[in-house]
């Protein structure tokens, strides 16, 4: 196993601080060995969603990997089209089939279309019945979560959003923290169309700590109090992005990557579901 944080969520839910994200992460032999590889790596924590198409890969890359069910933390999203439809029930239960588990660790409502609020009260039905151990959020802006808050509905365990140097969200992440709601960080290394793991900022940090470009975005994540879930399909990319355990980014290096904030996503904006 890795010597990786526990993070304890707001309902006394506990998180591994870093897991594996598989968002394009293809359908099929890709995504289940990368699980597989992953686990066997000493991962504990994977990060699917119903729109990635790739629960049932999941699964089976869980059990290709040997380790039991109830020593990882599985995180799943209900897509869109379930929230827009009010199809919330389906759309879980649907999740728990693909994932071939009784119960999901974290379920998080993908994005805040429309009719989340009457989602979010299906998947609190859910926790309270314990097939949901934690629920949460996804790209939720401030307007969203106080939407929640004025209906007195559940504070929501986490919000996971984009945020990697170049987008580091300094007002949406002290709000969150502020109400004991997680950040999980999405896109960590800058995303496939955006890689930031070769910006010279970078580099040079890696240098100086004899480690990768991913490596030091990673470790800058937890640094900071993110959760993080970096994406690989590829079995060295996974082990190398793990290797985070055994050193420390310093006052400087920690400066150096503050200033690298443009404050530009590099992909969709929550906004423009309003
Ligand atoms: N909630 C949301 O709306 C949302 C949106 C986006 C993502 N997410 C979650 O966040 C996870 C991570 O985000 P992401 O997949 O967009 O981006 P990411 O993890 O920042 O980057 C993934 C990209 O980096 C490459 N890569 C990974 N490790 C590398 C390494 N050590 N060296 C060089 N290249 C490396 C991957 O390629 P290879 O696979 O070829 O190695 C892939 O192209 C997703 O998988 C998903 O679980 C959530």
């Amino acid at each position: 196993m890795l010597n990786c944080p526990i993070i304890t969520l707001n309902n006394g839910s506990k998180i591994p601080q870093f897991g594996l994200g598989v968002f394009r992460s293809p359908v099929g032999e890709e995504t289940s060995n990368a699980v597989k590889w992953a686990l066997q790596a000493g991962y504990r924590h994977i990060d699917t969603a119903m729109l990635y198409h790739n629960e049932q890969d999941v699964a089976r890359g869980i059990k290709e990997s040997g380790v039991p069910r109830e020593e990882i933390f599985i995180t799943s999203k209900l897509g869109n089209p379930m929230i827009e439809a009010k199809k919330s029930v389906e759309g879980t239960l649907q999740s728990l089939e693909k994932l071939e588990t009784d119960y999901i660790d974290l379920y998080l409502l993908h994005w805040p279309v429309t009719n989340f609020r009457d989602s979010w009260e299906t998947l609190m039905r859910f926790y309270e019945e314990k097939k949901l151990r934690a629920i949460g959020v996804s790209n939720f802006q401030i307007r969203h979560l106080e939407a929640l808050e004025k209906a007195g509905l559940m504070k929501p365990a986490v919000n996971q959003i984009e945020l990697h140097p170049t987008f580091q969200q300094r007002e949406l992440k002290p709000y969150c923290e502020e109400r004991d709601i997680r950040i999980e960080a999405w896109s960590p290394l800058g995303g496939a169309d955006h890689l930031l793991i070769d910006r010279p900022e970078i580099v040079k940090i890696a240098q100086k700590h004899g480690k990768t470009g991913a490596q030091v975005i990673i470790r800058w994540e937890m640094q900071i109090g993110n959760i993080v879930i970096p994406k690989s399909v590829k079995k060295q990319r996974i082990i190398e992005n793990a290797d985070v355990f055994d050193f420390t980014l310093d006052e400087e290096d920690m400066a150096a990557i503050a200033a690298m904030d443009t404050n530009q996503r590099s992909y969709w904006s929550p906004d423009r579901w309003d």
